[in-house]
């Protein structure tokens, strides 16, 4: 079974190619253009993918070192997203099928985050808790299987790593701002500023950063002027970070407690930050088992949708011959 699989949902354009459960290429070309206005354009993105989609997925094929003959399906991310990207996506994917009338397989790009751990090692057991941390999403699933699952936890108001950016735009850092925080954290004193870990004792799963960010803002306001002191970047960044990342291990933790669930995965663009891994894997000296997803798979990638389409076919009945299906931007909010 070759699969080829889509992602374009927000502004990384990646086509990989897998056979069975191994990634065969997974190439992925970051949108730099937005950087330039401080949040994605959507319009900017749409054209970028237009440009781009085709001629990665002939490298992605010669990198897999195979034809297109030799696919036998295809996936493609239909939700959530910016609307114009996910249409590239999907159109390109339904050309693709009809013109070689392969199977398409659509993905819930969310769901990919959620099992992106599980990817070129699927020897996890069921259940586990699913952290997934992005830039729109903050949420955490209680994972039964690769096709049920329910979310126990989400953000009432901004996700983990829109906070990251939003504060590094109120530093006066760069887009995306999560990198940016997370490498000057590695330089300043995580206890130097004492900011607020909203809802870290409530009695559900749900996040909330917005008040984080009101917080820091206020705080810059009266104590700092423009351009910022490197230090005081640094100290800034260490102790919002640290922050954000106590909120999210805690949260998780008690979900796990919780749910008498031994494992726990994490997913999406925020499990790149290097406190946030190092921290879970400290939770395996209390007896859990901390599945991390490989750097090239926390970002949007294409690899985790080929993966998941990959067990829906192992999973299910569906002929997937459907090629009526509509792209969604809705986020992935109910409980
Ligand atoms: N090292 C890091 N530390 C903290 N945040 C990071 C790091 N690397 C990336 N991020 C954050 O990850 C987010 C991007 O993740 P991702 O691409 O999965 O989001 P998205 O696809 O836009 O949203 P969603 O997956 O919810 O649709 C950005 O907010 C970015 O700042
Ligand atoms: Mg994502």
């Amino acid at each position: 079974m070759n699969i080829l699989a889509i992602e374009s949902s927000c502004d990384d354009t990646s086509i990989a190619v897998l056979k069975k459960n191994n990634v065969l290429s997974n190439v992925i070309s970051s949108q730099t253009i937005h950087s330039n206005f401080g949040g994605i354009v959507p319009e900017l993105a749409s054209r970028a993918h237009i440009n781009n989609i085709s001629s990665l997925t002939a490298t992605s094929l010669k990198i897999a070192e195979l034809d297109i003959e030799s696919v036998n399906a295809i996936a493609v991310t239909s939700e959530p997203g910016l609307l114009g990207s996910l249409i590239v996506g999907s159109s390109f994917a339904k050309g693709l099928s009809l013109k070689y009338n392969l199977p398409l397989i659509p993905i819930n790009h969310i769901e990919g985050h959620i099992y992106s751990g599980c990817l070129e090692d699927d020897s996890l057991e069921f259940p586990f808790i699913s952290l997934v941390v992005s830039g729109g999403h903050t949420s955490l699933f209680l994972v039964e299987s690769y096709t049920e699952y329910s979310i126990i936890g989400m953000t009432k108001d901004d996700a983990a790593g829109e906070a990251f950016d939003k504060i590094a735009k109120l530093m006066g850092l760069g887009y995306p701002g999560g990198p940016v925080i997370d490498r000057l954290a590695k330089e300043g004193n995580p206890t130097e500023y004492d900011f607020p870990r909203s809802m870290i004792n409530s009695d559900d799963f749900d996040f909330s950063f917005s008040g984080l960010k009101t917080s820091v803002r206020y705080f810059i306001q009266k104590n700092f002027e423009f351009p910022l002191e490197e230090k005081n970047k640094q100290n800034l960044a260490a102790s919002v970070q640290s922050a954000i990342v106590d909120v999210l291990i805690h949260k998780t933790y008690k979900a796990a407690k919780k749910h008498k669930v031994k494992n726990i995965v994490i997913g999406g663009g925020v499990s790149a930050n290097s406190l946030l891994r190092k921290s879970f894997l400290d939770l395996e000296s209390k007896g859990f088992k901390i599945v991390l997803p490989k750097m090239e798979y926390c970002i949007d990638n294409a690899a985790m949708i080929g993966f998941l389409a990959i067990k829906k076919i192992e999973h299910t009945s569906n002929k997937f011959k459907d090629l009526t299906f509509k792209v969604s931007s809705r986020p992935m909010r109910s409980k």
